[in-house]
């Protein structure tokens, strides 16, 4: 049986950012923590939104958090929303803050460690609170999706919390956050953008609703990407680009597959999840071509080449005309435990909705593929 879910309330476009005391005064959110980092503080972002609170709203600041989620960084986060009252997240910022924000709902009112709730979101049975994201990129998706990914500390692999408590209430997605993220960021994230979609796609899930979104998201990467990569300015493609995290985080409501179980393999390093999923998603792509060869079509057809055998080199050109290096290895991934690697990406979360189950050996194979 399909179940189609409904996503949550998405403010979209130039000047959303206004709207974010009227999105806290729907869900009640009177004291809300503004959580960020240094740098997002430094943009001047945390100012624009405080600035759009109406009298009444009193936001607490907080702009202490690392660039990678990890669970210290959720436990102060905890720890602030507490020792100040809050009664609701506004998480300013990448994927991380977002995911961050997520894991810090499920410690609000419920006892650590955090890792008990990784794969188990019924053990939540105590209060949470609503999250608003504000993304300050485009692509991690994070603002429409229930899971996160987080770091036991820094340098170790993520683990994965999830569950409707973790789902933002409401997105304020206004595309001039992101104008001064970086080119090497802009093709990082926005490829990880394309990653969800193709992922969610070719996922078995029945949901065509979905399908129809992650191709138009498909499509939308590969015109606007490299505009948003060589003029951070460009009004249009910014625009595009964060409509297409918003249909790449819908999409990962069907689910994922190993591009993302390598990118979690990989994630014992600093290295980018998104040009980490991008570099693994070709030789994934290869792996399960023959088991969904009329998806790989309609994939073709949005990426403009011509037949579905196409679709990884198609993803590996894109990668490099935006900057990526050639595989893993080259982005800089220095670990060697091929079995480790192997056992751990057959073993990941997002492989139950692979469309083909891969053996040791053939995890082998793609962790080979995509070191490089
Ligand atoms: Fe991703």
């Amino acid at each position: 049986m399909a179940v189609i879910d409904s996503f949550g309330k998405v403010y979209f476009g130039f000047g959303a950012i206004s709207k974010l005391g009227q999105a806290c005064a729907e869900l009640g959110i009177k004291r809300p923590l503004l959580a960020t980092d240094p740098d997002i503080a430094e943009f001047g972002y945390l100012e624009r939104a405080k600035s759009s609170l109406p009298a009444g709203i009193e936001a607490i600041e907080f702009a202490e958090l690392p660039e990678h989620p990890t669970v210290e960084g959720v436990e102060k986060t905890t720890a602030a929303f507490k020792a100040h009252n809050c009664d609701g997240f506004v998480a300013i910022g990448g994927g991380s803050i977002i995911d961050n924000c997520k894991a810090a709902t499920i410690l609000r009112g419920n006892p650590g460690p955090l890792r008990q709730y990784a794969g188990h979101p019924e053990k939540v049975t105590g209060p949470t609170a609503p999250i608003i994201a504000v993304p300050t990129t485009a692509g991690t998706g994070a603002e429409m999706t229930r899971g996160g990914g987080i770091h036991p500390s820094h340098g170790q692999r993520e683990f994965g919390i999830g569950g409707s408590m973790c789902q933002p209430k409401i997105a304020v997605c206004d595309p001039e956050l992101t104008f001064t993220l970086p080119p090497r960021l802009t093709a990082g994230t926005g490829l990880d953008a394309i990653g969800h979609c193709i992922e969610g796609y070719l996922s078995p899930t029945v949901n065509p609703p979905v399908d129809a979104i992650a191709l138009d998201g498909v499509r939308r990467v590969l015109s606007y990407i490299e505009r948003a990569v060589n003029d951070g300015y460009d009004r249009e493609a910014r625009w595009n680009m964060m409509m297409a995290a918003v249909q790449g985080g819908m999409s990962i409501h069907k689910g994922l597959g190993l591009a993302h179980s390598l990118s979690i393999t990989f994630s014992d390093s600093d290295l980018h999840h998104g040009a980490l999923v991008t570099l693994c998603l070709p030789p994934v792509i290869r792996f399960v071509a023959d088991t969904v060869p009329a998806k790989l079509d309609r994939l073709a057809e949005a990426l403009l080449v011509r037949n579905g055998n196409r679709v990884a080199n198609a993803i590996a050109d894109l990668s490099q005309r935006v900057g990526l290096p050639e595989n893993v290895h080259a982005l800089g991934y220095g670990g060697n435990d091929i079995e480790d690697m192997a056992k751990h990406t057959q073993t990941c979360w997002f492989n139950r909705t692979s469309p083909r189950q891969p053996t040791l050996d053939e995890c082998r194979e793609l962790v080979l593929a995509s070191l490089g």
